[in-house]
This record gives C-alpha cells, sequence and structure tokens, in this order.
C-alpha cells in the first residue's frame, strides 16, 4: 500500500464524521454550461441544492445508455452521484465503491433506493469477478490512486465485453497524452474525448458561494483552510492552477472494452 492512501482514506473518513447531517453528498467541483440556450437539466426539488455536481454526473455517466444495465461507480464517495444514476439513468443494478469505511457506512445507511448498494474496496484492486459489469463510472477520484495503469486494468477486467468506462477527473495538461497512451495499452478504445475545463471552472464559479457557506457552517476553523482548497474556491490554489491558468485539465472519456 503506498504512504498516501492512509492519509487520503483518513481525510475522507474525516468528510463522514464532520457531515452528519448529509449536507455534502457529492463532492465533484460540477460542471455548468456555458450555452445560455442549453435547457437545464430537470431535477426533483431535493437534488437542486447540488445542481451542478450532478450536472458532472449527468455528462459523464449519461453519455450512454444505462437503462437495465449493471454499473458500477469505483471512487462513490458520499454516494450522491451513485444515488442520482439510480434514481434518473434507470440502471438494472448500481453498485458504488469507495475505500473510506466511512464513507460506505454513510451511504449504507442514508440511501433506501432500491438497486442501489455499496460496498467498500480498492480501484487498484477492485473485489469483483471478471465480467461483472456493463458499465463502470469513475469522477473525480482517480488523481488519488497510486497506479493509473493498475486502475484500468481493473476497471478492464470487470467489464464485460463491449461495455463502457466513463471516466472523468483532472490531471497536468502535460500528463494527457500519457494518459491516453494508458488507456489504449489497457485494451480500450476511445470512443470520445472532451476538455470539460471550461464547464468546471463555471460551476465552480457559480456555486462558490453556497460552498463556502457549508465550509463555514460545518468546518471547524482550523480545517477550513484544507475544505476551501479541497472544494477548488475562487482564490485558492487549486482554483488558479488547476484550471483557470490550464495547468490542468478536466477531461471526460467515453471508453469502450
Ligand atoms: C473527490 S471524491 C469524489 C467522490 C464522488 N465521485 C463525487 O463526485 O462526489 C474522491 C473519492 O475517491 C475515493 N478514493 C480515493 N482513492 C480511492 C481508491 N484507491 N479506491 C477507491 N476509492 C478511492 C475517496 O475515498 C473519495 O470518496
Amino acid at each position: 500500500m503506498m504512504a498516501r492512501e492512509p492519509v487520503i482514506r483518513r481525510w475522507y473518513d474525516q468528510m463522514s464524521r464532520i457531515d452528519r447531517d448529509a449536507d455534502m453528498t457529492l463532492m465533484n467541483y460540477g460542471w455548468a454550461s456555458l450555452d445560455s440556450s442549453h435547457l437545464p437539466l430537470r431535477l426533483e426539488e431535493v437534488d437542486e441544492v447540488n445542481r451542478y455536481s450532478i450536472q458532472l454526473y449527468h455528462q459523464v455517466a449519461g453519455a450512454v445508455d444505462l437503462r437495465g444495465s449493471d454499473v458500477l461507480e469505483v471512487g462513490s464517495g458520499r454516494g450522491g452521484g451513485a444515488s442520482f444514476i439510480a434514481r434518473y439513468l434507470e440502471p438494472g443494478s448500481m453498485t458504488g465503491l469507495d475505500f473510506s469505511p466511512k464513507a460506505i457506512d454513510f451511504c449504507n445507511n442514508h440511501y433506501s433506493v432500491p438497486s442501489l448498494g455499496f460496498r467498500q474496496g480498492n480501484a487498484e484492486n477492485l473485489p469483483f469477478q471478471p465480467s461483472s459489469f456493463d458499465a463502470v463510472v469513475n469522477i473525480e477520484s482517480s488523481h488519488c490512486y497510486g497506479s493509473i495503469p493498475v486502475f484500468l486494468k481493473e476497471v478492464h477486467r470487470v467489464l464485460r465485453p463491449g461495455g463502457h468506462f466513463l471516466y472523468s477527473d483532472y490531471c497536468p495538461e502535460n500528463q494527457l497524452d500519457t494518459l491516453r497512451h494508458q488507456i489504449s495499452q489497457s485494451g480500450f478504445s476511445i470512443k470520445s474525448e472532451a476538455d470539460i475545463s471550461a464547464n468546471v471552472l463555471k460551476a465552480l464559479q457559480t456555486d462558490d458561494g453556497r460552498k463556502r457557506d457549508l465550509i463555514n457552517r460545518k468546518v471547524p476553523r482550523l480545517l477550513k483552510g484544507f475544505f476551501y482548497e479541497f472544494a477548488g474556491l475562487q482564490g485558492t490554489r487549486s482554483y488558479n492552477s488547476a484550471l483557470r491558468r490550464g495547468e490542468k485539465i478536466y477531461f471526460r472519456f467515453v471508453l469502450e472494452k
């Protein structure tokens, strides 16, 4: 196990300790349309608060028809995205996997959506038989992993032939070619690829006030700075370098086994 893994796990366990009221069920930067004529995604009232993070799920997981499929999300966090997929995209089964035991406990107690389940495990050693799923979703999680090639090999193993890997995260701009190479080495073909950095940046700007209020309300003073950074609030290093200056790219891939 890499030394940073326990640190990352402790951080995400800490999120569950702080957010006992389930105000933070999604933990990604979000997606916003750049086109004012774009029709907004129709959401139930209860989901409006997480609109931007849900829109990112819709952009990534909604790229193929998941109706009736067996879907796995790797790095499901506090389950808001897996719950969105289960309720709106109508898969036959939806499994969320995360390596934070506290996040998995939270999800198992919080959600009661038929066909939705959660289990603890590691992206680099998935606890599933080969050819178990029609689609795998992975959003803003892979930057935490020790080895992307090992992760890609695991996703390829658990997918059925013809299955889709719906993959989105940020990475340094100069590592994107390496990632494309790793993807083709792992046996996937790239069906589509998009740079969604501008959409993610717009979501960060639009949702900044809500996230800042939430953090100010819930997080102990000593940890606030870390949470601002984690949430990519305006003025932080993650916000400035990650996307605004173009040093990091937020990508979205549709891959096929
Ligand atoms: C930024 S959060 C995103 C969570 C979720 N996808 C969302 O958008 O709300 C990253 C998640 O990846 C999980 N994670 C990090 N490393 C992991 C690993 N090796 N295996 C499984 N999950 C991992 C963390 O525990 C965390 O829940």
